[in-house]
C-alpha cells in the first residue's frame, strides 16, 4: 500500500476517538518492526524520524525502507518528520518523499513561532502534505529549559495559533517530558480537555515514553490523537542487542542480535498500539 498522509490518519483517529502511534526509528529492523507490528494488528501508524536522525542519514535512507516494508504489507502507514527545526528541513523531507512534517519552534517567541510554522503550512498545504507544530513546552531534551506549569499550553494562544497558521495538527504540552522521567509525571488531564474542546485539529502528545498504560488511556480519552514514543522503542533495541551478547557469545552474524532486537521492538510496538486503541481500526478507514 503506498504511504498516506499524516492527516488521513490522525482525523480518523480523532474521530473514532483513539490515538495512533507514532514510532521514532532508527534502522531498518524498527521500520520493519514497527510495519509487522501495525500489519499484525490492523493498526494504522505514523513512522518518524527526528532532526538528529536524519543528520545520522538522509530522509531518502528512511524513506526507501519504508516504502520497501510496505510492498509487503497492507496497513496505512504515513512517513513523518519529527522536531523539523527548519523551513528547509521541511522541504527536504518533502523531497524525498515524506508525507507529514513537524515545525517545532516552541522555543520561540509565540508570533515567531506563528511566523515560522506559517512559513511551513505555505510549503506544505498546496501539496498536501501534514503539517504538526508545537506550541507550549515539553522540555526534557539536552539544553532544555524546564517551565513547569508555567510552559503549558494555553487555551486561548492555541486557539489562535491554530487558526493564523493553519497547522493542521497540534503538539501540546500538558506535563508530559521527553526521555526517561525522573519522578512521577503529572498530566494535566483537564487542560488537555479544553485544548480539545478549544481547537479543531487532532492533538499531539509528545514524551510518552516511561508514561502508564492509565495514564497513555486517559490522554487519549481527554482528546489525544497521536502518541510519540522514541525513548522506550531505542530503550528495547539497545537492551536487546546487549542481552543478546550476554547469551550468545560465539557468533559472527550480525543479524543474530539485530533479528532479535527486532522481534523485541516489534512486541513493545503492539503493547504501545493496544493502549492506544488503534489496534483494528485500519480496515475501518475509507482506503
Ligand atoms: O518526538 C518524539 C517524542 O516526543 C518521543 O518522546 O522519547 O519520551 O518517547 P520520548
Ligand atoms: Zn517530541
Amino acid at each position: 500500500m503506498p504511504l498516506v498522509t499524516g492527516d488521513f490518519i490522525l482525523q480518523h483517529a480523532r474521530k473514532n476517538n483513539y490515538a495512533v502511534c507514532a514510532f521514532n526509528v532508527e534502522n531498518m529492523e524498527m521500520v520493519q518492526a514497527v510495519v509487522s507490528a501495525a500489519e499484525e494488528t490492523g493498526s494504522p501508524v505514523i513512522i518518524q524520524t527526528s532532526a538528529n536522525t536524519v543528520k545520522y542519514a538522509h530522509m531518502d535512507y528512511y524513506y526507501a525502507m519504508v516504502q520497501a516494508a510496505l510492498k509487503h504489507a497492507d496497513v496505512p502507514v504515513a512517513l513523518h518528520l519529527d522536531h523539523g527545526d527548519s523551513r528547509d528541513l521541511a522541504i527536504q523531507a518533502i523531497r524525498s518523499g515524506y508525507t507529514s512534517v513537524m515545525i517545532d519552534a516552541s522555543k520561540q517567541s509565540f508570533e515567531d513561532n506563528m511566523k515560522e510554522t506559517k512559513n511551513v503550512v505555505d510549503v506544505c498545504k498546496p501539496i498536501g502534505v501534514s503539517i504538526e507544530a508545537e506550541l507550549g513546552n515539553v522540555g526534557g531534551k539536552v539544553g532544555d529549559q524546564e517551565y513547569g506549569a508555567a510552559g503549558y499550553t494555553k487555551p486561548n494562544e492555541a486557539k489562535e495559533f491554530v487558526e493564523k497558521t493553519g497547522t493542521t495538527s497540534l503538539a501540546v504540552a500538558i506535563g508530559t517530558v521527553h526521555g526517561v522521567y525522573a519522578g512521577e509525571p503529572n498530566l494535566d488531564l483537564e487542560l488537555l480537555a479544553e485544548l480539545r474542546n478549544t481547537v479543531d485539529v487532532p492533538l499531539v502528545l509528545h514524551g510518552a515514553s516511561g508514561l502508564s498504560e492509565h495514564d497513555i488511556k486517559q490522554c487519549v480519552e481527554h482528546g489525544i490523537s497521536k502518541i510519540n514514543y522514541a525513548t522506550e522503542l531505542r530503550i528495547a533495541f539497545t537492551e536487546a542487542v546487549k542481552e543478546y551478547f550476554t547469551i550468545e557469545k560465539d557468533f559472527v552474524d550480525p543479524k543474530k542480535f539485530t533479528g532479535h532486537a527486532r522481534s523485541i521492538v516489534k512486541q513493545v510496538a503492539i503493547e504501545k498500539m493496544e493502549m492506544c486503541g488503534s489496534i483494528n481500526r485500519a480496515s475501518t478507514m475509507n482506503i
